[in-house]
């Protein structure tokens, strides 16, 4: 497609709840142990929502960092896409209650459901308003409290989440050469019992015996899930980069969705990736789902690792089955 602007990162934040949950608090409540989940996950902590903390205030919180870094009003914003599966409401979107608590007052705003696809989908649909040239400022949000959908009575599952928000503030630029290049989305619907929450949807609304059976809560086969997304990490980063005419080793920085580290060193190997070129923060935060793309890129940004001219690979993945990259031209300066 004929790039008419560029979309480039200009802001970046973050939040996460005050509540953290270790693994050693983890084996006081179900049959676990801390050396099993670093071992089987690279997990040492996570944080979770307690008391009135919401996904919305986390996406606000972040979003403002995002809007303060790049010193934009958020009157100035055209639009905000909020990548989330576990909104504060299922009526209205997420997005309608970040836009009214920032006072976004002239943006659109609306939610993108793709689980841990979320944030790499939200982030190209708002880059896509960029190029276009429709909008000048978009507002890219993903944000999830999984600790809300998931069982934890069940040590298959809940060990592996935790919540947070990141967003990245996007800018119209004259220059095509910098910010988002190309890009690749991909989708297997069929894959969905993979990875789903069996009830409390149109299809099966809640009843007593449904929520007896738990069926309102993550369901996951692990096992499945793990094999695809190796795949999927390699198969999207090898089609972004030959549509760039790269290769692995022409990039400075690949930023997967954080699900497991055993997931994100095999499909590194597979690419022929040395460790200095992948991001892995998820010893810290868990799988924070949409979340978990924008915190690994807030943290490489502030440990220095990201500097205007470096290539980045985003690699997203989950729920869907589905996944997708984008190879971004990065030019946001170092923070200090
Ligand atoms: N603590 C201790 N033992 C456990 C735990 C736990 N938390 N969970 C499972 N086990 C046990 C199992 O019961 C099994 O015991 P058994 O051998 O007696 O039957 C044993 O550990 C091994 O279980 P496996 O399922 O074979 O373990 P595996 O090595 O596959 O690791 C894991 C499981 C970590 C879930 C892995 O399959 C995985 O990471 N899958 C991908 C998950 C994922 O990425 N999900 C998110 C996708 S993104 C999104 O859209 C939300």
């Amino acid at each position: 497609m004929k790039k008419l602007c560029g979309a480039e990162i200009v802001g970046i934040g973050r939040a996460i709840p005050k509540k953290k949950l270790t693994n050693h608090d983890l084996e006081k409540m179900v049959d676990t142990s801390d050396d099993w989940i670093v071992t089987r996950t690279g997990i040492r902590e996570r944080y979770v929502i307690s008391g009135d903390e919401s996904v919305s205030d986390m996406g606000v919180e972040a979003a403002r960092q995002a809007l303060t870094q790049a010193g934009v009003n958020p009157q100035q914003v055209d639009l905000i896409v909020v990548g989330t599966f576990s909104a504060d409401y299922r009526l209205p979107s997420c997005a309608c209650l970040i836009q009214d608590k920032l006072g976004a007052t002239r943006a659109g705003a609306f939610d993108i459901n793709s689980a841990c696809t979320g944030f790499i989908n939200s982030f190209l649909t708002g880059a896509q308003f960029l190029k276009s040239g429709s909008s000048e400022y978009v507002l890219v949000v993903g944000a999830d409290a999984a600790s809300r959908m998931i069982d934890w009575t069940d040590r298959n599952v809940c060990v592996l989440f935790g919540d947070g928000a990141s967003a990245v503030l996007l800018k119209r630029s004259e220059n095509t050469e910098v910010g988002v290049q190309s890009h690749y989305v991909c989708t297997d619907g069929s894959g969905m019992c993979s990875l789903w929450i069996p009830a409390g949807g149109s299809s099966r609304p809640l009843t007593e015996s449904l929520l007896q059976e738990r069926a309102q809560y993550v369901k996951m086969a692990g096992k499945d899930v793990f094999k695809f997304a190796i795949q999927a990490i390699s198969d999207s980063a090898l089609n972004v980069l030959d549509q760039e005419g790269l290769t692995p080793r022409d990039i400075n920085l690949m930023i997967p969705h954080q699900a497991n580290i055993r997931i994100i060193n095999a499909a590194a190997r597979r690419l022929g990736l040395t460790e200095e070129q992948v991001v892995i923060n998820i010893d810290k935060y868990g799988n924070t789902v949409s979340a978990s793309v924008g915190l690994a890129m807030y943290d490489a940004f502030h440990e220095g690792r990201l500097k205007p001219g470096d290539r980045v690979l985003i690699v997203g993945f989950g729920a869907g089955l589905s996944w997708g990259a984008t190879l971004v031209n990065w030019s946001l300066p170092c923070p200090n």
